[in-house]
């Protein structure tokens, strides 16, 4: 039933806070024509919130409300799907889950220079140390649809912006047949 009505697929580009989801898809969206959909930024347009939680100095999100908001577009077929966590997404939604991964210390650098400080840059970089968002994905969804991918260089971005169109086009040509 995944994607019985689709002739465009839906992507989903997961992986902690930092390892380049957003540069790549906006990439990705370019190379492809997909549609990219950064989950932050449709939580704060449609004010997807419940609360505000005082340890991380973040709002907390309403996901219900959120899926709700997304459903319409999703049914469409051809988006990118952009977000830090994965697993209370309808499983349907995706033809397949990316997991950027980027080295402990790469991240530690890439988090420091967008001004993380003492414990939410320590708990994003031990969120990738203990590959939270992998065994995320890998519980939520079906094992052979659950992609790692390195993001450490501007190179590793390329050759994932080439591997995922070229997964695409060939998902559209299965789709015709
Ligand atoms: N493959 C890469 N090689 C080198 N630098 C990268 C790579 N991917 C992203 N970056 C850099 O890392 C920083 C974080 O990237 P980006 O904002 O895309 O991460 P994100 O996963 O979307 O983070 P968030 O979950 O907080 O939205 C940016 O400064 C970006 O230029
Ligand atoms: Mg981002």
């Amino acid at each position: 039933m995944a994607n019985s009505q689709r002739s465009v697929p839906n992507i989903l580009v997961t992986g902690t806070p930092g390892v380049g989801k957003s540069t790549l898809c906006e990439q990705l969206a370019e190379r492809t024509g997909l549609e990219w959909l950064e989950v932050g930024q449709i939580a704060k347009d449609c004010e997807c919130f419940e609360e505000f939680d005082e340890v991380y100095q973040c709002p907390v999100l309403d996901e219900d409300k959120l899926i709700d908001e997304m459903e319409d577009k999703m049914g469409q077929g051809g988006k990118i799907v952009d977000y830090h966590g994965c697993d209370f997404f309808p499983e349907r939604w995706f033809d397949i889950v990316f997991v950027l991964r980027t080295n402990n210390t790469v991240l530690y650098d890439r988090l420091g220079h967008r001004g993380y400080t003492g414990k939410k840059l320590e708990d994003n970089v031990q969120c990738e140390i203990f590959q939270t968002i992998l065994e995320e994905a890998q519980e939520a969804y079906k094992m052979d649809i659950v992609h790692e991918l390195p993001s450490n260089t501007p190179d590793d971005m390329e050759e994932n912006v080439d591997k995922i169109t070229a997964w695409v086009e060939e998902w559209k040509l299965r789709a015709l047949s």
